[in-house]
């Protein structure tokens, strides 16, 4: 198993608008190091965290983290971490805000590393991620999501468009071999607006 998920660049751009839209009952998809849950946690509009990941690595750090800083805010203190691939542990639940920054490289032959390798065209695990989302989204709920030009932009627009999706372009940023795009997306018949 890979070692923990370090923030970077795509951390740093999607957390800048965790921190400003979160709200409610929030699911952190991939926590990786946690940096978007911990960053979910500093929203007064939050009221519960939960944070999975498939990686038992990034459990263990996560819950490591919680410990250390559960004095500093009862919403860490009630975050709640948990193994799963994807939403298989979650049945029946529901969130208001899915944050999720996903693998999102096309495979290469010697490296599956799976907090960067999405499926053989790099969107594999978005699209999975998109087509369950549905499930588990509030009424009025919303998704967060990261990826990168590398994931095929016009097969994330196409899948949302097909799945009933709408979405709106949060942020762009061109980096050295790619572009980074952060989407809010919800259902319409949900949508508080
Ligand atoms: C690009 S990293 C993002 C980490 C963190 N959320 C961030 O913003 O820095 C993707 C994360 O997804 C996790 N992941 C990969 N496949 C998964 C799966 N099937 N179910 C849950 N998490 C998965 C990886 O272990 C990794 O931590």
């Amino acid at each position: 198993m890979s070692s923990v998920y370090e923030p970077r660049e795509d951390s740093d751009l999607l957390a800048r608008y965790v921190r400003l839209l979160a709200r409610g009952r929030v699911l952190d998809m991939g926590t990786g190091s946690g940096v978007q849950a911990f960053i979910a946690a500093e929203n007064s509009k939050v009221k519960e965290i939960t944070a999975v990941d498939i990686n038992p690595l990034a459990i263990v750090h996560v819950a490591r983290r919680i410990e250390t800083l559960k004095e500093m805010d009862p919403r860490i203190r009630s975050m709640v971490v948990l193994q799963s691939d994807m939403f298989d542990v979650l049945d029946g639940q529901r969130f208001d805000t899915i944050i999720c920054n996903p693998p999102y490289l096309p495979d290469e032959e010697k490296d599956t590393d799976p907090a960067l390798y999405g499926g053989p065209q790099g969107y594999e695990f978005a699209v999975k991620f998109l087509a369950e989302a549905k499930e588990y989204l509030a009424p009025g709920g919303q998704i967060l999501f990261l990826f990168s030009s590398l994931t095929n932009r016009d097969r994330i627009d196409m899948e949302l468009k097909r799945l009933g999706y709408l979405h709106e372009e949060l942020a762009q940023l061109a980096e050295f071999f790619e572009r980074l795009y952060v989407y809010r997306i919800w259902l319409p018949e949900r949508d508080a607006q």
